[in-house]
């Protein structure tokens, strides 16, 4: 084996020289190659299943089984191109909160944060795709609880639900139309984004690191290739390790008239699912959801008084700041949902829908943030990334705690345990 091919081919996507500030571990952990290397995995084991995949009602959930039960090493391949996916939500994810957190999306890397909002989406659309193809009742139903999301944005999500799924109800059309968009179209734009993220990175002159600080210079062969070398190894191991052991589900045949109670999303959309159930759809489907869109993708652009690139949480205050919003938004956030489920659903039940499942929720949610703010800012005259850091952290927090009451409360008819 040549490895010195593959060091060749490597130093293509680096510069000859690095600084040692920048390829320290706690700066970047690896991440953006770890999701390089997720997709490289999902590509070579994604095409291998497409050996023995039929995407076809009657065919689907027969080859899957074909593939357990009857190929070598079938199951296992499987099981790393599940594992791998839902890692790549992950890893991510993860990649989003370092970039944002450690301030490296601002003036020359603003693009490139753009870039990557969309490869996040990319991932999440791969996920969805790939969802419905083994065609059992967890892919049907989960999907149809996510296509139902789509229906909800007013005007167009009628349309584009019925794009998606090529008819009124998930059928063949729709198996075909995730099989094509999953194994054909989103990897070309995969790789094209990924490419542009990737010459983005070299452009503004490799990851962020704080101004003011000596950057050190060292052989790029030398001192990175080696570290993301040893990082490969230990996920491909792990991933490998994690096939042999556990399997990925496998339910019953999708069957259209027996619907599984609760009926949940996957993990990373039940945050949005569980927005469904205390606000009116119009809210929780189209108006939240575009308004987390748009700070995202607006958040390099805002006016700053000051930006720290490179600089972790911007500053010493702003550390302080983001660790006190995402504990409040835990607490608070679990505190209202229960507060939703069990007084104030009945207690508005007479009122009007916008009101009762849009307004109240709503201003419920904001105002103890906004009066959070207003005192941080009135005793410690909070600059704007620092609020933008409070602004984000409360958001993200309040998701996961979502997502995580979705998964582990709530269970028949989605009521909650506790
Ligand atoms: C899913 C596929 C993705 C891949 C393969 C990828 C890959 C990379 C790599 C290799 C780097 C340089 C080293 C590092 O930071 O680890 C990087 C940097 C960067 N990524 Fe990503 N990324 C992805 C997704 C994202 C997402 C979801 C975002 C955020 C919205 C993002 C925003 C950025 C930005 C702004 C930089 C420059 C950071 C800096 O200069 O320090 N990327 N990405
Ligand atoms: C070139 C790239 C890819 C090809 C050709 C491909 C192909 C396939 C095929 C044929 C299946 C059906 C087999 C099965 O369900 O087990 C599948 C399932 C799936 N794929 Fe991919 N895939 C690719 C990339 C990806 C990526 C990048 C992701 C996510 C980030 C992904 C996520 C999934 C998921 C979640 C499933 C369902 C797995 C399960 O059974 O639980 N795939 N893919």
């Amino acid at each position: 084996m040549k490895f010195e091919a593959i060091e060749r081919f490597i130093m293509h996507l680096h510069p000859k020289k690095v600084s040692v500030q920048s390829i320290a571990f706690n700066r970047t952990f690896g991440l953006g190659g770890i999701n390089a290397l997720l997709f490289v995995i999902l590509a070579i084991t994604g095409i291998l299943l497409r050996f023995s995949y039929v995407p076809t009602v009657e065919g689907a959930y027969d080859s899957i089984q074909y593939l357990e039960n009857e190929v070598l090493f079938g199951r296992w391949l499987r099981n790393i191109h599940h594992f791998s996916a839902h890692l790549m939500v992950f890893t991510s994810f993860l990649h989003l909160v370092r970039v944002y957190y450690s301030h490296s999306l601002y003036r020359k890397r603003a693009k490139n944060w753009i870039y990557g909002l969309i490869l996040f989406l990319m991932v999440l659309f791969f996920n969805f795709t790939g969802y419905l193809l083994p065609w059992d009742q967890l892919a049907y139903w989960a999907v149809t609880v996510m296509t139902q999301l789509v229906e909800y944005i007013p005007f167009v999500g009628k349309a584009m639900a019925q794009a998606l799924r090529g008819a009124d109800t998930i059928n063949g059309h729709t198996l075909l139309n995730f099989y094509n968009l999953h194994t054909s179209l989103l990897p070309i734009a995969m790789l094209v984004f990924m490419s542009l993220h990737f010459w983005l990175v070299r452009m503004a002159g490799g990851v962020a690191t704080p101004a003011g600080v000596q950057r050190e210079m060292v052989d790029t062969r030398k001192s990175l290739v080696p570290r993301e070398a040893l990082v490969a190894m230990i996920v491909i191991a792990a991933l490998v390790l994690v096939s042999a052991v556990f399997n990925a589900p496998l339910e019953e045949q999708a069957n259209p008239a027996v619907s599984p109670n609760p009926n949940k999303a996957p993990w990373y959309f039940l945050g949005a699912q569980e927005l469904l159930l205390h606000l009116d759809p119009l809210f929780s489907a189209f108006i939240v959801p575009m308004l987390v869109t748009v700070l995202f993708f607006a958040l390099p652009y805002f006016k700053y008084d000051q930006i720290n690139s490179g600089v972790w949480f911007h500053s010493e205050r702003g550390k302080i700041l983001t660790i006190e919003s995402s504990v409040f938004a835990f607490v608070y956030t679990f505190a209202l949902i229960l507060l939703m489920d069990y007084v104030l659903k009945t207690a508005m039940s007479g009122l009007p829908v916008w009101f009762a499942g849009g307004v109240i929720p709503v201003l419920l949610y904001v105002l103890p943030f906004a009066a959070f703010i207003f005192y941080k800012n009135k005793k410690q005259q909070l600059q704007t990334a620092e609020l933008f850091q409070i602004i984000v952290s409360s958001v993200l927090t309040s998701y996961i705690v979502m997502m995580l009451v979705s998964q582990f409360l709530r269970g028949e008819g989605m009521k909650l345990f506790v």
